[in-house]
């Protein structure tokens, strides 16, 4: 008797781990995780630090499914730049969804506007519209920590346009549509009309989610009470 309820609990686990694993590995999030990974990616530059909006549109309760998140983010409509998988895996972007989903809609949303000033460079002028801003500000601080006190002193239009279209570390990729080689050359002006500033930090993507703990915890208590029943029945039968 004792017996069959403990192979029945040992199946059980394992049936529960490998489908809970299973659906975690696919599109459910962890809106914990999601959490951790919206504080650190660059979506919230634009999205706003609690999903409200802000250069961009809300997405707290946007009630949008993860396929339309993870299409989005890949191959973004509008003026979004997109984040491969090795910059945003799909996981992260599942495990973001799941912690925005859990917030509620704003009520009312006014796009955050970059004040210009009167007299602004057209380089700025459209770092502005394309949301260059959200990320690298007025680009006064950028310049400095990323060019001049890293021994270049100029900003060429091949550097920004090189970093437009394969970006290095976690800054998202902007298609020749969204920001057009002869625009890339105007904020290459503008940028490298900017000489002193004090360093500043940059975001940084998400990282990796994993298969939820409580599906490999639950998979392998099962198959350790597996194990442990095979062998008391052998030893009973020898
Ligand atoms: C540079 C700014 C920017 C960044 C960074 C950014 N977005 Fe967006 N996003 C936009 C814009 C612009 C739109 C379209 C118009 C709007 O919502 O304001 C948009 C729209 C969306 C939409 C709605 C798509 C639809 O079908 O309507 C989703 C979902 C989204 N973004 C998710 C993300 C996620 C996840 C990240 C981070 C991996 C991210 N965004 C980073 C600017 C940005
Ligand atoms: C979601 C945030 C984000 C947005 C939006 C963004 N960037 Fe970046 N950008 C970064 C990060 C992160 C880096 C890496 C900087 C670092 O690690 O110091 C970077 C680096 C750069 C660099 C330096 C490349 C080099 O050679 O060192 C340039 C130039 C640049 N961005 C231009 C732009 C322009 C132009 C836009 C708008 C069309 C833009 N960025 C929008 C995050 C962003």
């Amino acid at each position: 008797m004792f017996r069959k309820v403990w192979f029945a609990t040992a199946g059980t686990l394992v049936l529960l781990g490998l489908i809970s694993g299973a659906v975690f590995a696919q599109t459910t999030g962890d809106a914990t995780r999601g959490q951790q990974i919206w504080q650190q990616a660059g979506c919230k530059n634009c999205h706003g630090a609690n999903g409200e909006g802000a250069f961009a549109g809300p997405r707290a309760g946007d009630g949008k499914t993860v396929e339309e998140w993870i299409k989005q983010v890949r191959t973004p409509r509008a003026n979004m730049p997109s984040f491969s998988a090795a910059q945003i895996s799909d996981q992260a972007i599942a495990d973001m969804h799941a912690y925005l989903q859990t917030l509620a809609a704003p009520a009312s949303f006014a796009p955050k506007q970059f004040s210009l000033p009167a007299d602004a460079h057209p380089g700025l002028t459209l770092m502005a519209q394309k949301r260059c801003v959200a990320c690298h500000g007025d680009g006064a601080q950028f310049v400095q920590l990323r060019f001049v006190s890293q021994g270049r002193s100029t900003v060429t239009t091949d550097a920004v346009i090189k970093q437009l279209r394969t970006p290095a570390e976690f800054m998202p990729m902007f298609s020749t549509t969204q920001v057009s080689d002869e625009q890339a050359g105007q904020i290459a002006d503008y940028l490298n009309s900017l000489t002193t500033a004090t360093p500043a930090t940059l975001p940084k993507s998400g990282g990796e989610a994993a298969v939820s703990g409580w599906s490999i915890g639950m998979l392998l208590i099962g198959l350790a009470m597996l194990l442990i029943g095979a062998v008391t029945t052998v030893r009973r039968k020898a």
